[in-house]
């Protein structure tokens, strides 16, 4: 169970206080026992010797003592005194007071008490009542009992019931374990009071205060409380943290804002890098393709030259169209290819097929001058393989890589095209047997405008802008190479659950 502050506080001052009046009820009441009995003690003990003395000038007739206890008894009361002879047994008394003697005691009780030195002790009447006994000697040398003349009185006794006494005493208990009750029950309520104005409701406000700040309140969050004290200290402290939270978070928010600036100016600037960089690739295979066009070209003019022989057989003449027809289509088809790639791409962020890119790439260096000595190698690239990055990015990235590949190769080495799919990624390498990069090279490869190449012949971008397209996808670009041994560069990118 999970009990509220107020109520642990409660029920430990509770029991404190509790614990401290038990103590001092039973401390208390003992000595109210101890002094109340004492004083009755002493008031029965001199009662008793003063009726002693009455008795000793009395002669020792029946009647004259009679007379005196006649006298003495009614000041004693409602105790009972007895004149008692050397037997212990009532003397000079009516029938009745001596049956009055036997109902609450017999003789022989009193017999220690007669020889005691402190002469009182504390008994059970024959009916089960407490009683205080009392005895003075009436002689003041008394004798041996039974020895001496059967008529001398030899003792007062005074025979003094106690429940009153302990009435009293039980009265006055009870009275004290009222007054303890309410004084708990006083000290329960004050406390209840005080600790609700000066513990339990600062804490509640401060609970009310940290949930309003956790829950972004932080102007208005903090509740006006009636807090002193340390309390007051820890509100004063938790504003001034709030504060500084306020003032951290505005200045999070100013440099998020800021931030979301200068990544859109950074994504700007990069798509127009993109964008510059493919205008120069296609600069690179519009000239390529310039030169490629050109042999279909000579080679439709010299059918042309030919078809305007007329005597031309009829079998010969159509298959100069049929040669020329093939010019046309593949000059055709080389256009629409340069075409497409130059055309921009709009799924820029989306998803694309690895292996249609890196088939389209390889397509477009096909007919390029520089491929021509070349040996080409694509493996992996028959199935699907939907990624993270779309088709046009992957084919512009794979363009990069093979014109440099290229460019570093001499006839009749091998490029080397792979893509294999690994868990949630698609690897793609390109693997070249060219002249490879050195230390130097390697460190600085992908930093913009870094490039071997002659003026007019490399922009140095080329990399750079690479590693950008695959970074934005979540993918990672990597190069190996070894100086006269060659380059392979290691594209990952992450997959797409498909197009
Ligand atoms: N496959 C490769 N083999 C050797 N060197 C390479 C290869 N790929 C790139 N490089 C080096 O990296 C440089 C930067 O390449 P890149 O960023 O594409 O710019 P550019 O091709 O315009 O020079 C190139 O100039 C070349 O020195
Ligand atoms: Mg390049």
């Amino acid at each position: 169970m999970r009990w509220s502050i107020r109520t642990q506080i409660l029920l430990t001052l509770t029991a404190v206080l509790g614990f401290g009046l038990l103590a001092s009820y039973i401390a208390t009441s003992n000595v109210t026992r101890g002094a109340i009995t004492e004083a009755r003690v002493q008031q029965a003990r001199n009662i008793t010797a003063l009726a002693a003395e009455r008795f000793m000038g009395v002669r020792a007739e029946g009647l004259a003592l009679a007379e005196t206890l006649a006298r003495v008894r009614p000041l004693v009361e409602p105790d009972h005194l007895f004149l008692l002879g050397p037997d212990l047994d009532p003397m000079a008394d009516a029938p009745a007071q001596r049956a009055a003697f036997r109902q609450l005691v017999r003789p022989a009780d009193l017999v220690p008490y007669y020889h005691r030195q402190t002469r009182h002790g504390f008994i059970k009447s024959l009916s089960g009542e407490p009683l205080l006994v009392v005895l003075a000697p009436v002689d003041s040398a008394p004798s041996r009992l039974g020895r001496s003349s059967r008529s001398k009185p030899a003792a007062v006794a005074l025979l003094a019931p106690l429940e009153a006494t302990i009435a009293e005493v039980d009265r006055i208990d009870n009275l004290y374990v009222l007054f303890m009750l309410v004084i708990l029950a006083m000290a329960m309520l004050l406390g209840y009071v005080l600790l609700g104005r000066i513990v339990v409701q600062p804490i509640y406000d401060l609970i009310r205060s940290v949930e309003r700040v956790g829950g972004g309140e932080f102007s208005s969050g903090i509740a006006e409380s009636v807090a002193t004290g340390e309390f007051s200290q820890l509100f004063g402290s938790f504003r001034k943290m709030t504060g500084q939270l306020l003032s951290d978070r505005q200045k999070i928010q100013r440099q998020i804002s800021e931030l979301e600036v200068a990544n859109r100016e950074i994504e700007t600037a990069q798509e127009r890098l993109i964008r510059t960089e493919k205008l120069a690739s296609v600069g690179e295979l519009a000239a390529g393709v310039a030169h490629e066009i050109g042999n279909p070209m000579a080679v439709l003019q010299g059918y042309l030259e030919m078809l305007a022989d007329e005597g031309l057989p009829e079998e010969t003449r159509r298959e100069y169209v049929e040669q020329m027809q093939r010019s046309v289509t593949r000059i055709s088809g080389i256009i629409r290819e340069l075409l497409d790639f130059a055309r921009p791409t709009e799924d820029a962020h989306g998803e694309g097929d690895a292996t249609l890119a890196v088939r389209s790439a390889v397509k477009l260096c096909d007919p390029q001058k520089r491929f021509r000595d070349l040996e080409m190698a694509c493996e992996g690239v028959e199935d699907t393989l939907p990624v993270a990055l779309s088709t046009g990015r992957l084919e512009q990235v794979m363009l990069n890589l093979l014109f440099n590949a290229a460019d570093a190769s001499e006839p009749g080495q091998r490029i080397d095209v792979t893509v294999r799919p690994r868990e949630d990624e698609v690897i793609i390498e390109v693997a070249d047997q060219g002249h490879g990069i050195d230390d130097e090279g390697l460190r600085r490869i992908f930093d913009p405008f870094f490039t071997t190449k002659d003026p007019g012949q490399g922009t140095g971008l080329g990399l750079a802008v690479c590693y950008g397209i695959i970074q934005t996808c979540g993918g990672s670009m990597d190069v190996a190479s070894r100086v006269g041994e060659g380059t392979t560069f290691t594209l990952v990118i992450p997959r797409a659950s498909g197009i």
